[in-house]
């Protein structure tokens, strides 16, 4: 690791972590003389009796919030434009997103669209937008309830367009929650797909920010516990989860978002088209996908490979045991090995390593990634 110029490392948002911290909303909402939040959420996650328990809740404290829950399983530009219109007609004072990264994308995209009026597009991370994100933005608070993209410390939405498909990023510091309510208890009924899904989503995070190309010694700490906590509760979590195996996942989901902005890699870059491409899960599509980005990337890293397998206690300290240990996991909790198993077909690739190559992640990966290093890797995930 070399300190070749000046870096910054930020960690700035208050996190209530715990069995119960979601009952804290109500106080913490009338002590900051917010009485109107619009709630953003997910169709499914509207329906859940831990949500009808959290809106009763607020609504016994004289506090009045209002559901927004008609989003894409993928989020698109028209889901923000409809949740800002209903923030306007019902005259919101503050924005909460309760749900997997999905809801918490959107929830964040309206914080952005609220006061910043222009095309939601125009904010764009990736064509220099977030410089015009300048005017204020509503008080903005999240509660995950799946433990996997840690969107709820993140400072950024990633939207599709309605028609491309493009996945667009929003990004700015402005987008922070104040504060977040962790409460593993709202990920105890997640089903066993969802957690295995979302928990290699977390691990991805984790390695590939440990990864990463930038010197971030903060991060990397950060990241190597958030794997350690993964390897003794992601198993437990989806085949006989409890309260332990619960919190470890939050909360190391939550550590890889705060890894990540030393970046990601190659990994996100092949999951990334599967999900614009074809609808896959973000998670899943990692899944899938990270004993391939791992074992390519080894060469030349085999020292950072060697920590990987220390914090994983595996018997061989070496890249190739952790990509063993990767396709095993994915055996213990039910995720295929091949891509052709999530409906991906060789007529596929090209398209899919055009839409790689483009992807804002793999810059960020240790070694540099080709077009054809796509291709090939798509190959032998086939
Ligand atoms: N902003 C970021 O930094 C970032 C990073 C990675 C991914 N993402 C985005 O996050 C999304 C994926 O998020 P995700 O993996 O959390 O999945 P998700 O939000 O799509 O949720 C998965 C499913 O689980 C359900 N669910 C959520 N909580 C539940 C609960 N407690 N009990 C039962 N069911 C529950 C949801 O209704 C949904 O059907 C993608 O849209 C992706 O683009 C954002
Ligand atoms: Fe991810």
């Amino acid at each position: 690791m070399t300190f070749d110029k000046i870096y910054q490392y930020n960690f700035p948002t208050t996190i209530r972590f715990g069995a119960g911290s979601s009952k804290e909303l109500g106080d913490y909402l009338s002590k900051n003389n917010l009485a109107k939040p619009l709630i953003v959420t997910d169709g499914t996650v509207a329906q859940l009796s831990f949500f009808k328990d959290i809106i009763n809740d607020l609504k016994k404290k004289n506090l009045s919030p209002e559901v927004f829950s008609d989003i894409h399983k993928n989020p698109v530009k028209s889901d923000v434009y409809k949740g800002t219109d209903v923030y306007d007609s019902s005259k919101r004072d503050s924005i909460i997103g309760i749900g997997g990264g999905a809801a918490l994308d959107v929830a964040r995209a309206i914080v952005l669209r609220v006061n910043h009026r222009e095309d939601l597009f125009k904010y764009d991370d990736l064509i220099g937008g977030d410089v015009y994100v300048t005017n204020d933005v509503p008080h903005f608070i999240t509660i995950p309830t799946t433990a996997g993209t840690g969107s709820e410390v993140g400072r950024s939405a990633i939207i599709a367009d309605d028609e491309t498909h493009q996945k667009k990023i929003l990004f700015s510091p402005k987008l922070l929650a104040k504060i977040v309510f962790a409460d593993p208890l709202l990920t105890m009924e997640l089903p066993s797909f969802i957690t295995a899904a979302t928990g290699m989503d977390a691990l991805t995070h984790n390695m590939e920010a440990f990864l990463a190309k930038m010197p971030h010694p903060l991060c990397e700490g950060i990241a190597l516990e958030g794997i350690s906590l993964i390897n003794h509760s992601l198993e437990k979590a989806v085949n006989s989860p409890d309260l332990e195996s619960r919190s470890k996942m939050l909360i190391a989901s939550l550590m890889g978002a705060v890894a990540f902005q030393k970046g990601l890699g190659v990994v996100h870059s092949l999951a990334h088209p599967l999900s614009s491409l074809l609808d896959t899960h973000h998670g899943l599509a990692n899944a899938v996908n990270i004993p391939y980005g791992m074992e390519f990337n080894i060469e030349g890293f085999e020292n950072k490979f060697k920590r990987i397998a220390l914090t994983l206690e595996l018997k061989e300290e070496t890249g190739e045991a952790v990509v063993k240990y990767l396709f095993d996991m994915n055996s213990k909790i039910n995720i295929p090995h091949k891509l052709a198993e999530i409906g991906v077909k060789p007529e596929h690739i090209e398209t899919l390593a055009d839409l790689a190559i483009a992807d804002f992640a793999h810059p960020n990966n240790p070694k540099p990634v080709s077009r054809e290093n796509f291709k090939e890797l798509y190959t032998k995930a086939l």
